[in-house]
């Protein structure tokens, strides 16, 4: 018999989820799904949103708000294993076990770490210094076998592969697959609308950098009116957009969104200057963000609906990896009295 295929994603909770967030793992997700070839656990990571200060009522609204997101995004609750990461006890226990197997030589290469400690390294809490050994055990805790991320996260994943043979290897089992990333294409990297060389995001002070999920119409039309672009008219091929990052960025954005490549778009759009480019993304950025804006804000005040999806998904989560917890400690040599 194969294998089971398993899915594991986490995305982080916080709030002004952006375009960004769905072109670049949402819509993914629901399209894994859809294809129905994998099983599919998606998790919204709450336990590594505390590596940084965070304020408890808004870390609670945004792990609804994600929740949400993604439900609008087309991710379907009854066809996957969707909750919150804190629910599910077993993330934390496997990786204390993981902390014991990876070396500190290896966090110290993570380069993200490195990102977000920034200079002062000495107060950064311990917690983000162990992020990618909680990330394996969220994914090895129900033995996932494929695990789409963003680009950022391809040295985390690497990581988890590392643990899950090193397990394997110290205490002689096969207990762990090693677990492969699914990249998403470059077209999916959505970069900010006032500076085309820079990611979009949601810490980013200027709200005209980017589109929120939650965005009316009108909004997400006039931020793409006002988006930093150059005098000249489009050109006949990507090569002319190199050097270009504002436009690059925005025909990858209409790319993405039509479902077409960038040459597609080019091909339809070549010579013609943003003023006539800049309505076409925006009629085509309301017509497909507007209505999960819409779906995402109706369920987001819907609390009741929202932690019902997350407990029986929590549940759900729980009765896969709780053989697995049992297995690992097993092999490690704790009495189970
Ligand atoms: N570290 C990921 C991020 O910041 C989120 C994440 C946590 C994750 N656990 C995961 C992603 C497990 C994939 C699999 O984007």
């Amino acid at each position: 018999m194969a294998p089971t295929r398993r899915i594991f994603s986490g995305i982080q909770p916080s709030g002004n989820l952006t375009l960004g967030n769905y072109l670049g793992a949402m819509r993914n997700w629901a399209r894994l799904q859809a294809e129905q070839s994998y099983e599919c656990i998606f998790c919204v990571v709450d336990q590594h949103a505390i590596t940084v200060p965070q304020n408890p009522a808004e870390l609670r609204n945004a792990t609804r708000e994600v929740a949400a997101g993604m439900i609008a995004s087309g991710v379907d609750p009854d066809d996957c294993v969707l909750f919150n990461q804190s629910y599910v006890p077993e993330h934390a226990q496997l990786a204390w076990v993981f902390n014991c197997v990876a070396r500190m030589g290896w966090l110290n290469r993570m380069t993200q770490f490195k990102e977000k400690a920034g200079k002062d390294r000495e107060n950064a809490t311990v917690g983000l210094f162990v992020y990618p050994n909680l990330m394996a055990a969220d994914i090895l805790a129900y033995k996932g076998t494929h695990v789409p991320v963003g680009d950022d996260q391809k040295q985390h994943l690497e990581l988890a592969r590392d643990i899950a043979q090193a397990f394997n290897s110290m205490f002689e089992k096969d207990i762990f697959p090693l677990p492969e990333p699914q990249i998403f294409g470059a077209a999916t990297r959505v970069m900010s609308l006032r500076d085309g060389t820079r990611k979009m995001s949601k810490s980013e002070p200027s709200d005209m950098s980017r589109i929120n999920m939650t965005d009316e119409a009108e909004v997400i039309a006039q931020k793409i009116r006002k988006a930093k672009t150059d005098p000249e008219p489009l050109p006949e091929t990507t090569d002319g957009l190199a050097e270009r990052p504002e436009a690059r960025n925005l025909v990858g954005i209409y790319a993405a969104l039509s479902d077409q490549t960038p040459e597609q778009v080019l091909a339809e759009f070549a010579g013609q200057g943003f003023g006539a480019f800049k309505p076409k993304l925006a009629d085509l950025a309301v017509s497909v963000m507007g209505p999960i804006g819409t779906e995402m804000k109706r369920l987001s005040a819907d609390t009741t609906y929202v932690d019902g999806i997350l407990r029986s998904g929590g549940d759900r989560a729980r009765d896969l990896a709780r053989p697995v917890i049992e297995e690992v400690y097993d092999a490690v040599g704790f009495l189970r009295p």
